[in-house]
């Protein structure tokens, strides 16, 4: 088992853009979570968004851009002083305040507000066990507003292009690799971090009680996991042709499942 993600996340911190943000692949796979959040956005006022896990402040910036009141939040100090240090307060109308916490030690957090959007973006919540998920449903209950959403973005139990990609290299052995529930030790920046997978439906299983679903949407179908981006940069029309296919195919929630990540967006229930 390994210590605390912290430490690793704080030394991931100054490296992340590079590797993942700016990479062809992560940029890829937000274009298509910002898909979803801008047809979101687009039937709302501007909103009270809590971040959870922001990183480097990617999403965060996004949403003040268009004029939302956002507080982000990462349990790394690091992410959140690289955060703190590419926002360009000048290029938005909204107000952006960032903060270190703990998804787990939410309950002891007292905001001054309530929120009508939380948001988690690229498997924060996939460091968490199913007892953190299902406390994050009851600490959420108490933040959102009554009619807020809770939408987030998972790593599923099962990768169609990773799992193709064990297959041809003859890695039969790691095919399956997410699928355990005991969780698995992923390596990031001078460690690894203990990371669960979860199907969609699981992950669902433990907000039920507090929230209904209200869509789900396949992240990077085709598009492959950001670790392959050595080979893809060197055949970049390769990935151009799996964006199309990943285009025409997104649309349907049923492939939520078996994608690098997928989108969940909930809402609270009556
Ligand atoms: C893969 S990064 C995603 C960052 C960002 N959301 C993005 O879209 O690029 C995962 C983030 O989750 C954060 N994280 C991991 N465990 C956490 C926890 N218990 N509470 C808050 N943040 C956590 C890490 O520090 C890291 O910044």
């Amino acid at each position: 088992m390994t210590d605390s993600p912290t430490a690793h996340f704080d030394k991931e911190a100054v490296f992340y853009d590079k590797r993942f943000t700016y990479s062809l692949i992560g940029n890829l796979q937000r274009e298509k979570v910002w898909n979803y959040l801008n047809d979101f956005l687009s039937r709302r006022e501007k909103l009270d968004i809590l971040e959870l896990n922001c990183g480097t402040g990617e999403d965060a910036n996004k949403f003040a851009e268009l004029g939302h009141r956002v507080v982000a939040s990462d349990v790394s100090e690091q992410m959140v002083s690289e955060s703190r240090a590419k926002t360009k307060r000048n290029t938005f109308d909204g107000a952006l305040d960032f903060e270190v916490i703990d998804i787990n030690q939410l309950d002891e957090v007292v905001f001054d507000r309530s929120f009508d959007l939380v948001f988690s973006n690229f498997g924060g919540l996939n460091c968490l066990t199913e007892d953190g998920l299902k406390k994050l449903s009851l600490d959420l209950k108490k933040i959102l507003k009554p009619d807020g959403h809770f939408i987030s973005v998972i790593m599923p139990n099962f990768c169609l292009m990773e799992h193709l990609t064990f297959f041809l290299k003859l890695k039969w052995n790691e095919m399956f690799r997410r699928n355990n529930s005991a969780g698995l030790s992923v390596p990031i920046e001078d460690g690894d971090v203990w990371t669960y997978y979860y199907s969609p439906k699981q992950f669902c299983s433990f907000f039920e009680n507090n929230f209904k679903i209200k869509n789900k949407k396949p992240i990077g179908l085709f598009i492959p996991p950001s670790y392959m981006e050595g080979y893809f940069k060197k055949h970049e029309m390769q990935l151009d042709f799996l964006n199309i296919l990943d285009n025409g195919l997104n649309s349907i929630s049923s492939l939520a499942g078996i994608a690098d990540h997928c989108l969940i967006d909930m809402s609270i229930k009556d």
